[in-house]
């Protein structure tokens, strides 16, 4: 379903030592698809697609249509990382930029910062709604969600009371162990799991992603479904993630550039660089190594970091989502006086324009020494969403393996947690 190319850097590769890339990549593909690499218990994602039953879509669709049912018009969804960034990248993805669904709750995610405005804000929205929440934590002890989840919880108790609070809450955490699991035990919270063998970064496949997109009104079968055709061609012979896996590494090796820009042309996709930052940067920036993820808008950032990109310090590297198709159809009028000399365009459709920008700066990025991958869907729907989440996933794995790091852990995400707790004088700490 996703198609790759990368010809955008033939002209920075020398193919013989790119060779080495490609069989380093290869190799790395086989030790995660025979789960002997470093962190292999954690690759449960891989077959996730495929593994997804009836009975599980049931069970999200359950809550949803119970949660229409009782009116429910605010769903706060509270998680940080892994535990919130797939989820809200598809539901920008998919979701009207300006016009909310009057078939569904709105969904907000809370839970992923500490900003006392924030919350302040968050209270004032859930005092006028009618409110549930999902809370979405694997640890079950991260301290951002715990903080918003006592105030929303507190919330939903007082305002409806602690009996109906169990019909209002739906936790997502460990099968067994937690602070999570033992208080939606306690209250009777429904429930849904994080696999053990499933980190969060590689979670929006599960119920972490799944219940927020469904509980948002959207296609979680087809999503699944586009994951599990992306599995079955990179399992059948589609070499796309091997040979963008190589050509990242020989970037960064060979060419000393350091910085990829995940680049879109549609501000929808904004947040699905975000995902794609959590999931590369925190899988490979260890051991003072790895390529760094950043994420750029075009044609909106071409006014911001265009200047950089074209004539800064040569470090950079793209990789360019392209969409292939607009969904909506909108054409640029004719006008009599012509003032803005637009009249060129006119009956021209603004994707026609969007896509001569994305042509006119890939020659100018080009030009000006960035070598550049494509990275292609047809349109931004659930199934290529779906499909571009796997094959992300998959590369990764792979990138990280070549770069000789344990995709799978992330033991510098705690530094921060000790001294934090430290200043706020936490018992233990
Ligand atoms: O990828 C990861 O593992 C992290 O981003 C976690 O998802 C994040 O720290 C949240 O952890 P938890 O779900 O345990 O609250």
């Amino acid at each position: 379903m996703i198609k790759f190319n990368f010809s955008g850097c033939d002209s920075f590769v020398d193919r013989t030592a790119f060779k080495e890339y490609e069989n380093r990549a290869s190799e790395s593909c086989r030790i995660l698809l025979d789960g002997t690499g470093a962190g292999s218990e954690f690759t449960g994602w891989k077959s996730l697609p495929t593994e997804i039953t009836e009975e599980d879509f049931a069970k999200m669709e359950a809550v949803r249509d119970d949660w229409k049912a009782q009116g429910i018009n605010l769903v706060v969804v509270i998680g940080i990382g892994g535990s919130y960034l797939g989820a809200k990248c598809a539901l920008e993805a998919l979701s009207h930029s300006f016009i909310p669904n009057p078939n569904a709750p709105r969904v907000v995610f809370a839970g992923n910062c500490l900003s006392e405005e924030y919350h302040a804000e968050l209270l004032d929205l859930v005092q006028q709604s009618n409110t549930a929440c999902v809370v979405i934590s694997k640890s079950g002890t991260t301290t951002e969600p715990a903080v918003a989840f006592r105030l929303i919880k507190k919330h939903i108790e007082d305002t409806y009371g602690k009996a109906a609070a169990k019909d209002r809450i739906v936790a997502i955490t460990d099968a067994r162990k937690g602070a999570l699991k033992t208080l939606s035990v306690n209250e009777g919270y429904r429930s849904f799991v994080v696999p053990d063998n499933v980190g969060g970064r590689y979670s929006v496949l599960t119920a972490v992603g799944l219940l927020p997109i469904v509980l948002a009104g959207f296609d979680i079968r087809a999503m699944v479904s586009g994951a599990a055709k992306e599995l079955n061609a990179l399992l059948n012979g589609d070499d796309s993630a091997v040979r963008y896996a190589a050509m990242r590494n020989y970037l960064y090796s060979e060419l000393g550039k350091k910085v990829e820009i995940l680049v879109s042309f549609n501000p929808r996709m904004q947040y699905l660089g975000e995902w794609w930052k959590q999931l590369f940067g925190e899988s490979e920036g260890k051991e003072g190594k790895g390529i760094f993820p950043a994420s750029l808008t075009y044609t909106t950032d071409l006014h911001s970091m265009g200047q950089y990109i074209q004539e800064g310090e040569r470090m950079l590297f793209e990789t360019v989502l392209c969409i292939e198709n607009s969904r909506r159809e909108v054409r640029i009028c004719a006008d009599e006086t012509d003032l803005d000399q637009l009249n060129y365009l006119a009956g021209k459709r603004v994707e026609h324009c969007n896509e001569m920008a994305r042509l006119g700066t890939a020659k100018a990025h080009l030009d000006g020494g960035v070598p550049q991958m494509e990275v292609h869907i047809v349109r931004i729907d659930e199934e290529n969403l779906g499909a571009l989440f796997f094959f992300f996933e998959f590369a990764c794995g792979i990138s990280a393996y070549t770069l000789g790091i344990n995709p799978f852990n992330q033991p510098g995400v705690e530094a921060y947690k000790k001294n934090m707790f430290a200043l706020l004088e936490k018992p233990g700490y």
